[in-house]
């Protein structure tokens, strides 16, 4: 069997992969060597056959041994040790979650059942490194994908609403002692029905200006309460660079644009971190190329894959199913609000919500493995 490595298995993203590739019994298809970059020669976990010692995942010369590597590590880790092991001549599969390589023009920004012609191109011409996309762009295409396969999208705009969890553990951990600290400041005001709102109110702004420097350690700014329009780098050009990787990600997954010899579709808009913990959600406004039918484009969506579900644009449909809390650890990218804007027939509106830790990051990356190795 192949000999796999994974490195990063134990960070919040690395373990959602392994949750993922237990419940689909990837592991009986391979053999694991499990990697850290901080206990060498401890216990490998469960999921270990016959190598039962963790590697030091710095260590070139073990790496090399693996046909196949997952990381789940992050940036810095890939930068420092994948070229240095290209280097050494090894020539396996480079399966990644870190947005290091994903622009690289050798390699595949993976999302198989929007882009499996574009991995089996590059596999039929050698490719070896697989890059999960920015959760953003993965999630809104798994959900409306179907209309750029189909050729109708003369561009998108996208306003997001995205998770804590996108920017760590820690940063989940910092929103909940937030709303913890929050809710201490008025809880005896809460409690007394009689007491006034604006009381409470005037409380809560004077804690959110003042919460410690421990407790907006991670986002800056407090994010319980409020909201930060504002993900990633700062470009220098007006756009952040979570909104750069919306249109340049985009278009790579589809194999489109520059590089592949074609136009970009245009893709823009705001991207903007909410209290919510790990369901990214975006409003899309789509400049179709042509009038199509509601229904058709309902009944294009819901079919492009297993896991998308076209939500009815109701508001019982709509509280029921089309929020973070209904979609939170399930594989499901539900699409509703779908309806043409006042703009005129060729505008499409609609809303949709991914697990940012699932179809954001860790299952595409164990799709890619069992696309290898089958
Ligand atoms: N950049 C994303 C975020 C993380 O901050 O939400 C997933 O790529």
């Amino acid at each position: 069997t192949t000999l796999v490595g994974l490195v990063g298995w134990r960070g919040m993203v690395g373990s959602v992969l392994m949750d993922r590739m237990v419940a689909e019994r990837d592991f009986d298809l391979i053999e694991p060597l499990f990697f850290s970059t901080s206990n060498a020669g401890g216990t490998a976990p469960a999921q270990a056959k016959n190598e039962t010692r963790l590697q030091d995942a710095y260590d070139i010369e073990q790496l090399k041994r693996c046909e196949i590597i997952i990381t789940a590590q992050g940036g810095d880790y890939t930068s420092e040790v994948y070229p240095k092991l290209r280097a050494a001549g090894w020539s396996g599969h480079w399966i990644d979650a870190a947005s290091t390589l994903r622009m690289a023009q050798d390699a595949v920004i993976v999302l198989d059942p929007v882009n499996m012609p574009v991995i089996k191109d590059a596999l039929s011409k050698g490719g070896k490194d697989w890059i999960g996309g920015n959760c953003t762009v993965s999630c809104m295409l798994m959900g409306v994908g179907a209309l750029y396969k189909a050729g109708l999208v003369e561009w998108m705009s996208t306003q997001t609403y995205q998770a804590a969890s996108g920017g760590g553990a820690q940063h989940m951990r910092e929103l909940l002692t937030q709303y913890g600290t929050l809710n201490a400041e008025v809880k005896a005001l809460l409690d007394d029905p009689k007491s006034a709102i604006l009381e409470i109110d005037r409380k809560i702004i004077a804690k959110q200006r003042n919460l410690s420097a421990g407790e907006v350690a991670n986002f800056g700014v407090p994010l319980g309460g409020s909201l930060i329009p504002w993900i990633d780098k700062d470009l220098g050009n007006g756009q952040s660079k979570e909104e750069w990787k919306g249109m340049a990600e985009t278009n790579k997954i589809l194999g489109q644009g520059e590089g592949f010899g074609t136009a970009a579709i245009p893709v823009d808009g705001f991207c903007v971190r909410v209290g919510a913990m790990r369901c990214h959600s975006q409003a899309l406004t789509f400049k179709l190329k042509k009038d199509v039918p509601l229904a058709d484009i309902e009944a294009l969506i819901a079919a492009d894959n297993a896991w998308v579900k076209v939500v009815p644009n109701t508001r019982e449909a709509t509280l029921q199913d089309l929020t973070p809390v209904a979609v939170t650890g399930t594989m499901t990218i539900p699409v509703g609000r779908l309806r043409k804007l006042a703009m005129g027939p060729d505008y499409l509106g609609a809303f949709t919500i991914g697990d940012q830790l699932l179809w954001g990051a860790a299952e595409p990356l164990r799709r890619m493995l069992r696309i290898l190795i089958e």
